[in-house]
């Protein structure tokens, strides 16, 4: 037989990334990320596309070599088309096509939000993995994103419920921002909080129906309870920091985490994974480590290398979709809005 493979980009946001997958198995993940962006406290679109640019090519190169390829060696070339911000993602789209095109090998467009899923089908050889059983439930939880995926095979995903304003990485950055902490705040806010008091501070939790979330109302609480405790005392954060950001995770955690549970329930699936951004989170790890032992769930938590954009998530979507014959055509655009 002779073997499928697969490069893998995504140039989504701020992390220029290409990897190889051969037959399933990861040959290589490397991963630029733009540090051009710290010094404003969030990422600027412009600046993104341009250090895109300048990384594509030797980011490329990087994962051909590391995986012990040449390039005449790949079966197709997959990519982010969405979402994403647009000038980052016609970077990686454009090249793409132009890679294909003059390798004369398929193009295959994927969605970032399904690459954060079936990122879980990673394989590394001599590594254990159990990959997941169909069908599962998928918290999808990142910057721009809180979902529940209920995932019925690599290419049917059914978002049954999903944030209606702010999303949990949001809520961890903006609370964060609020305490003068730097950016992104969802790292800084779990490394403190292991210093602090989880029921120090209570803050409130939405009532809204369905499996779907909502975050804005927890960081309005948030921002008036630091407001009116400053009024008093102008050093409370300073004094309160690590209590803050104990409760603080502890709350977006069971947001989080009663949704799931509830949808886990009333679905009668117990396989339950967890990916994106916010997956990196201790606490959030902690809370599905305890779901599996108290409701015997069987749980999918990411490798730190796969919570963060990456092109592995892209390649193995890539490879599946490669084996369906589900190939883009040369006129794709990208897309920087879309739903699974
Ligand atoms: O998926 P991702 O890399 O990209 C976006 O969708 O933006 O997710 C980034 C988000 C940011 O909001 C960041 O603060 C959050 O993930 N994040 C965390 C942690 N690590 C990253 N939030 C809480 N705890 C963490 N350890």
């Amino acid at each position: 037989m002779p073997h499928t493979t697969i490069l893998g980009i995504e140039s989504s946001c701020d992390d220029t990334s290409a990897a190889v997958i051969r037959d399933g198995n990861l040959l290589s993940n490397v991963i630029a990320s733009q540090k051009v962006h710290e010094a404003f406290g969030g990422v600027v679109p412009e600046l993104a596309s341009r250090a895109h640019q300048q990384n594509i090519i030797p980011v490329v190169d990087q994962a051909l070599k590391q995986a012990g390829i040449t390039k005449e060696e790949l079966s197709a070339v997959a990519f982010t088309r969405g979402p994403g911000l647009m000038g980052s993602l016609m970077v990686g789209t454009s090249f793409a096509k132009g890679f294909a095109r003059s390798l004369q090998i398929p193009l295959v467009e994927v969605n970032h939000l399904q690459g954060h899923i079936l990122a879980h089908f990673v394989n590394v050889e001599g590594e254990e993995h159990q990959n997941p059983n169909f069908p599962f439930l998928c918290l999808l939880v990142s910057g721009g994103n809180s979902q529940i995926v209920l995932v019925r095979s690599y290419k049917e995903m059914e978002i049954i419920g999903q944030t209606i304003d702010d999303a949990a990485g949001e809520a961890f950055d903006k609370c964060a921002k609020v305490m003068g902490l730097p950016y992104p705040g969802g790292p800084v806010v779990d490394r403190l909080a292991k210093q602090g008091n989880p029921k120090a501070f209570k803050f409130s939790k939405p009532h809204i129906p369905e499996y779907n979330y909502s975050f804005s109302g927890l960081k309005t609480s948030f921002l008036y309870r630091l407001r009116d405790e400053i009024a008093i005392n102008p050093d409370f954060i300073e004094q309160n920091k690590e209590d803050l950001c104990a409760s603080l995770q502890a709350t977006v955690i069971d947001i989080l985490m009663d949704k799931l549970r509830k949808a886990s329930k009333a679905l009668g699936v117990k396989e339950v994974a967890l990916a994106g951004g916010v997956s990196a989170n201790s606490g959030l790890r902690a809370a599905f480590e305890d779901h599996a032992k108290r409701y015997g769930w069987k749980i999918h938590i990411p490798k730190f290398s796969y919570t963060t954009d990456n092109a592995a998530m892209i390649a193995i979507t890539g490879y599946y979709k490669y084996q369906d014959g589900q190939f883009a055509s040369m006129d794709v655009t990208p897309y920087s809005r879309v739903v699974l």
